[in-house]
This record gives structure tokens, C-alpha cells and sequence, in this order.
């Protein structure tokens, strides 16, 4: 791993990512996050569509800008990682414009407050990127490898539920592929990306963002299962919320 020289600055910087990290399981769970979007929306906003593929893009034009110094003479690890982060941005935009069938708007706080926190840990990666890993290694491809079943799974789950919204926006219980036994595997596959790409960039910011995502999304998992239950009387019981068998 590689980790920051440790002055007063990044002393303090980090011990507060620290402090995110381990706040932000608790305070999503108790539906104090304010990440009012999806099953969890309240009151107005802009249509879902538009509030998701603008948070989603703002990210990719903070890397660009980060990473705007070392770009054009950047190494092969450094392109890798930089295109890495852009492809699943610029999927979430695509997905948000032409795959999801959103039933409600998202608010505008919500759409400012995650389109900062993501700008942030891509302008961090971006940041940190300048000093990248000399060559890839084994871990690299084993990131390479995790970036892509990422990709792939999530993007897999996010067409199954799109496919439940084809006649109606009423929520449904999602059937097919890891929804059989879990009801977030889409942030399952979520958090392979973001392993794949703390493999690709070895910084410790990388692994700060990739286990603020492992606390974030299996805390929002956890509560959208209580939600599923309290909505569908007949709702499996055997279904977990993120990991399978386990979580
Ligand atoms: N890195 C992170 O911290 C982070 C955090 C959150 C999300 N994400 C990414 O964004 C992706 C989507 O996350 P999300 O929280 O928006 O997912 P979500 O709440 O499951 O929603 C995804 C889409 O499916 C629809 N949907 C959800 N459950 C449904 C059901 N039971 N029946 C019919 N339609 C349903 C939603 O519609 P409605 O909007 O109408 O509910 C929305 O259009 C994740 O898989 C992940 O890739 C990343």
C-alpha cells in the first residue's frame, strides 16, 4: 500500500476521513444521512433521471481537472486507474439516462450532498494518482479482473430491475441472478468495483473510499431489507441484505 508522508495536514485530513469511515455505517442505518433518494425519497425535486446523471458526471469532470498536470505524459498505471474511475462514472451516467426507470424525483440536497462526496474521492484518487505504482503487478490484475465482474454484475442487477418497471413504476420483489438471495446485489457488485480499483491504485486513499462504500451500502442494504419486508407481507425470509448467506 502506499501511504502519504505523514505531515500535520495529512495527520488531521485523514483522521477525519477516519472518522467518516466509521460514522457513516450508524448514521445511513438510522436514516440519518440524508441520502434521501430511491425508496427512501421525501417531497420534491428535480426528475430522478437528471438528478442522478448529474451527480454522477460532476466526479469525472473533478478527476479530469486532478489528474489535468499528469494526463497527458501519464503511465500505463495511471491511465488505468484514471479510466477506470471515468468508465464507472460514465456507466452510472448512461445507466441513470437510458436504464433506470426512476418512479419519483430526487431532491436537490440529496443530488449536491453525494455529487460532493463522490467528487471528492475522485478528486482525492485523482490526486493521489500522480505518484502511482511504478508497474502492475499480480494484484494489479487481480484488480483489473474485479473492476470488470464488477461492472458486469452490477450493471446485470440493474437491468433486472429495470425489466421489473416495464408496465408499471410500482415497486416489485425482484427475482433473478444473487436477487434470490440477497435484495442489494447491485452494491454487492458495487463494492467489487471499488476493490478493483483500490487494486489498481494501492493508495490508502483508494482503500479509505472502497470501506467508507463496504460500510455505506451494507448499512442502506440493511435498511432497504427492513423496508422490503415491512412492504411485502409474503417476502422471503431467507433473503439477506448484501452478502449472501451472511449479511
Ligand atoms: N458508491 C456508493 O456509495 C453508492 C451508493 C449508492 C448507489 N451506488 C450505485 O448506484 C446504483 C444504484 O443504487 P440505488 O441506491 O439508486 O439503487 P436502487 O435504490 O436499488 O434503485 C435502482 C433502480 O431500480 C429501481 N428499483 C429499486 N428497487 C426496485 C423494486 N423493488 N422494484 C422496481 N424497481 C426498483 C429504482 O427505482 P426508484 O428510484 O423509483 O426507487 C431505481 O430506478 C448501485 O447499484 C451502485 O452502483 C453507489
Amino acid at each position: 500500500m502506499i501511504f502519504p508522508e505523514w505531515t500535520t495536514f495529512n495527520l488531521v485530513f485523514y483522521g477525519f476521513c477516519l472518522i467518516l469511515v466509521l460514522g457513516i455505517g450508524p448514521v445511513e442505518y438510522f436514516g440519518m444521512s440524508m441520502m434521501n433518494y430511491s425508496k427512501f425519497r421525501k417531497g420534491t425535486g428535480l426528475p430522478g433521471w437528471v438528478g442522478m446523471a448529474f451527480l454522477y458526471f460532476v466526479p469525472i469532470v473533478v478527476l479530469t481537472i486532478a489528474g489535468w498536470s499528469y494526463l497527458l505524459n501519464a503511465t500505463f498505471v495511471q491511465w488505468a486507474v484514471y479510466l477506470a474511475v471515468v468508465l464507472h462514472f460514465m456507466k452510472r451516467v448512461l445507466e441513470s439516462l437510458f436504464l433506470h426507470r426512476y418512479s419519483g424525483p430526487i431532491d436537490w440536497s440529496t443530488t449536491v450532498l453525494i455529487a460532493c462526496v463522490y467528487s471528492l474521492a475522485s478528486g482525492m484518487l485523482g490526486f493521489v494518482n500522480r505518484e502511482p505504482l511504478p508497474a502492475p503487478d499480480l494484484w494489479f490484475s487481480v484488480g483489473v479482473f474485479l473492476f470488470v465482474v464488477g461492472v458486469a454484475g452490477n450493471f446485470y442487477h440493474h437491468k433486472l430491475l429495470a425489466d421489473l418497471r416495464k408496465n408499471s413504476l410500482e415497486y416489485f420483489i425482484p427475482k433473478g441472478g444473487l436477487f434470490e438471495y440477497v435484495v442489494c446485489p447491485h452494491y454487492l457488485f458495487e463494492i467489487l468495483i471499488w476493490l478493483g480499483i483500490a487494486l489498481l491504485s494501492r493508495h490508502l486513499v483508494a482503500f479509505i473510499i472502497l470501506f467508507f462504500i463496504v460500510f455505506y451500502l451494507s448499512a442502506r442494504a440493511l435498511r432497504v431489507l427492513k423496508w422490503y419486508h415491512e412492504k411485502f407481507k409474503d417476502f422471503p425470509k431467507d433473503r439477506k441484505a448484501i452478502l449472501p448467506f451472511v449479511l
